[in-house]
Parts: C-alpha cells; sequence; structure tokens
C-alpha cells in the first residue's frame, strides 16, 4: 500500500472501506466511504493532515511506513473516523507533535486518550512552515463538531476540509469525473451529516470565497479537482432557496394510511406540486433526508398505535426535526381504530422547525369520499402556500 500523489510534495495516505453499510449506528453507506488522510512534504519538515478510522489504522500505517520523519499532526476534527488511528501513528513517531484547534485539544483528549499536555493548538489563521509548503490552519466550527478546521495548503493552493465537501463514496480512483455520482454522494452526505449546520456552511463559504483553490480535499470520498462545482452545490442546498416539492412519509398497518398517503401524491401532482413518498418500513433513510434538502412541506402519515403514532414515524420526525432543513409547511395524515394524540405528538416533535401547521387530516378506519375530499382540499392549501410563498 502506497501513498497516492495527488501533486509535488502532497499524498493521500488513506483507506477505503468498501464493506461499510452503517454510520452511526444509523445511516445507511449504499456506497461504503472513505477515510481520506493527506500527507504533506515541504523542504524541512512534513505533517500528516487527519488519521483514518481505527478499524484501517494498519492500512494507513502500511502507507506510511517509508516515511522516515513526521514533524506535525494536525488533526482537523476529533471525531473517531479521522482520529482513531492518531495513537498509532504517535506510536511509532514520537517525534510528531499532534496539533489542533484549542477545542480540538480538549475533545481529542477525551475521545482518543490523548493527554493534553501532548497536543499544541494552533489559533485561526496560524501557518505552518514546512519548507517551501505553507499550512494555513482554519477555525471552521460546526462542520460537524464544535472543534473541526479546516487547512489551506498556499502553494498548491488546495483546501483540505475534512467533513465539509465530504461524501461516503469508497471509489478505487482518488477523483470522481461522473458529475452525477458525485452530486448525489455530496448531496446524501450533506443531507445526513451537514444539514443542521446550514447557517456556518454559508459562513465558511464566504471565507473559502476569498482564496484561491484549485482542489479541495475532503476526508470523506472524492478529491474534488473541479472544486467550484461542489462549492456551488453547497451554496444551493444552504441557500434559502425552496422548491415546490412535498414529502409524505409515511407508515401503515392495514393499509388505509398508506392509501391515504398515495392519493394525497397524486392530489399534489395535478395541483403541480411534486410528492416525494417514502414508505418508512422500507425506505432508506439518507433518500428520505435528501428529499429535505430543499422541499417545502412535510406530511408525515402515521396509523395510531397505542394511542400515539407509529415509532416509524415517530423516528422520522424526530430525525426531521434534527436536522433542521428548510421546511415551511407541514400536515398529518391517517386513519386511527378508536382515538389517541397522534397529531399533537407529531407537532410538538416538529416544534424546532417552526413549521405553519396545516389542517390535518384523521380519518377512523378506512377512508371513504368525505376523507379523500378533505385530502383534496389539503393538497390545493399546500399548493396555494407553495404559491404564495416564494420558492
Ligand atoms: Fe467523518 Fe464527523 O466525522
Amino acid at each position: 500500500m502506497e501513498p497516492r500523489k495527488i501533486s509535488d510534495g502532497v499524498f493521500w495516505v488513506g483507506a477505503a472501506d468498501w464493506d461499510r453499510r452503517l454510520f452511526d449506528g444509523l445511516i445507511p453507506l449504499p456506497n461504503g466511504t472513505s477515510y481520506n488522510a493527506y500527507l504533506v512534504e515541504g523542504g524541512t519538515r512534513t505533517a500528516l493532515i487527519d488519521g483514518v478510522d481505527p478499524t484501517k489504522t494498519g492500512v494507513l500505517l502500511a502507507r506510511l511506513s517509508r516515511v522516515k520523519r513526521i514533524d506535525y499532526i494536525i488533526s482537523q476534527h476529533s471525531e473517531q473516523d479521522h482520529s482513531g488511528a492518531i495513537p498509532a501513528v504517535m506510536e511509532r513517531h514520537p517525534e510528531a507533535k499532534l496539533l489542533a484547534s484549542p477545542k480540538g485539544k480538549e475533545l481529542l483528549s477525551v475521545h482518543i486518550g490523548i493527554p493534553a499536555e501532548r497536543i499544541g493548538a494552533l489559533a485561526d489563521n496560524e501557518t505552518l512552515d514546512l519548507g517551501g509548503k505553507t499550512l494555513e490552519f482554519m477555525h471552521t466550527p460546526w462542520v460537524h463538531w464544535p472543534e473541526t478546521a479546516s487547512t489551506y495548503l498556499r502553494e498548491d493552493r488546495m483546501l483540505f476540509t475534512c467533513d465539509l465537501f465530504g461524501s461516503h463514496l469508497a471509489a478505487e480512483g482518488l477523483y470522481e469525473k461522473d458529475d452525477h455520482l458525485v452530486c448525489v454522494a455530496a448531496r446524501r452526505y450533506y443531507a445526513e451529516v451537514m444539514m443542521p449546520f446550514r447557517a456556518n456552511i454559508r459562513r465558511h463559504l464566504e471565507r473559502f470565497a476569498k482564496l484561491k483553490i484549485d482542489v479541495i480535499a475532503p476526508s470523506h470520498g472524492p478529491v474534488h479537482t473541479n472544486p467550484d462545482r461542489v462549492v456551488q452545490y453547497h451554496g444551493e442546498w444552504t441557500s434559502e432557496k425552496l422548491s415546490n416539492d412535498a414529502v409524505i412519509a409515511y407508515s401503515t398497518m392495514h393499509g388505509s394510511t398508506a392509501i391515504m398517503a398515495e392519493y394525497l401524491a397524486e392530489a399534489l401532482a395535478r395541483n403541480g406540486v411534486e410528492a416525494r413518498l417514502f414508505n418508512l418500513a422500507v425506505t432508506d433513510l439518507g433518500e428520505f433526508a435528501m428529499s429535505l434538502v430543499d422541499a417545502a412541506t412535510i406530511v408525515f402519515g402515521t396509523p395510531t398505535i397505542l394511542a400515539g403514532a407509529h415509532p416509524h414515524v415517530i423516528s422520522a420526525a424526530f430525525l426531521a426535526n434534527a436536522l433542521r432543513p428548510k421546511l415551511r409547511f407541514s400536515s398529518v395524515i391517517g386513519s386511527y381504530g378508536w382515538g389517541g394524540k397522534a397529531v399533537e405528538q407529531i407537532n410538538s416533535m416538529l416544534s424546532g422547525l417552526k413549521l405553519d401547521a396545516l389542517n390535518p387530516v384523521q380519518v377512523k378506519g378506512a377512508p371513504g369520499p368525505e376523507d379523500f375530499k378533505s385530502l383534496d382540499t389539503l393538497a390545493d392549501c399546500i399548493a396555494a402556500k407553495h404559491s404564495g410563498a416564494p420558492l
């Protein structure tokens, strides 16, 4: 396992994880992932930027096997998929000085057990001179944790961004030329991981716009040699712009709520609103998260079970609330047997999004003609709200 050259003195030394199918015990990874670490060799000093997941420590050490000396290990993010292998690198290279943001110093000692006195703190904009290669350390908090940082290699006009601009995509090549694949993988990653931090990302994009950037090197997925493409995507995703879309996420027990969800999707389509339908019993949560990137409305469809909403719907509502998408409107539809509090429960779970909650459609038993009329009214209402909102 050899280092892979990106430019003179800059190498990828990371690991692909083809088989990983779940991140955080929650996020599906249909294409695996990679943990990207980078080696920057100057005329006088050498720096390693980030490590890899602890399960891939052997791969990182193998790629570094011919490296005689590492002066600096720069940790841009303390989460274990990037920091987990750092203790093993430090054991092999006791000369290396571990550096992070001040918050990173605190979190590294907690998460990978390195004593704080062995970690140096880098200020925002502080530089490291490697001899003909200058690394500028930039505090870029909340992409994804409070300590996250980026590093700009001035001479090569290369920006290392850790999780930001990343994608869960294992690949043989360092680069991915397929626009569609890059867009889908980056959008999925943004939706699952970065969406709660839209305002922070917008601020960081403004700062990055002042740099001359030829290459963006994130710590998951492909290296971007067309940086404008992925920057533009993130600009769109983090903007306030909404699409004329409604997401319908539902669960069903005896089929009544499914009938209602499908009827509503058709009624919305007749009104010119594109509906994305997710049966939560079988859906990929990443696809659900992606649909929320710029949708204007979410409708949860839930049967009533044990006097409340279905657990799948509760889980999806919790996730939607936590991901903080741009959504403006919501509603709840569904069938119940004898009573319950499903609507109130779902609305309270979405309280963080401050949505305009439209009239729910609740049906006792199977939906009949009057219930379909109520769904038509809801579809009309959603279409009117969308046309009244600056989409
Ligand atoms: Fe890829 Fe937040 O770790």
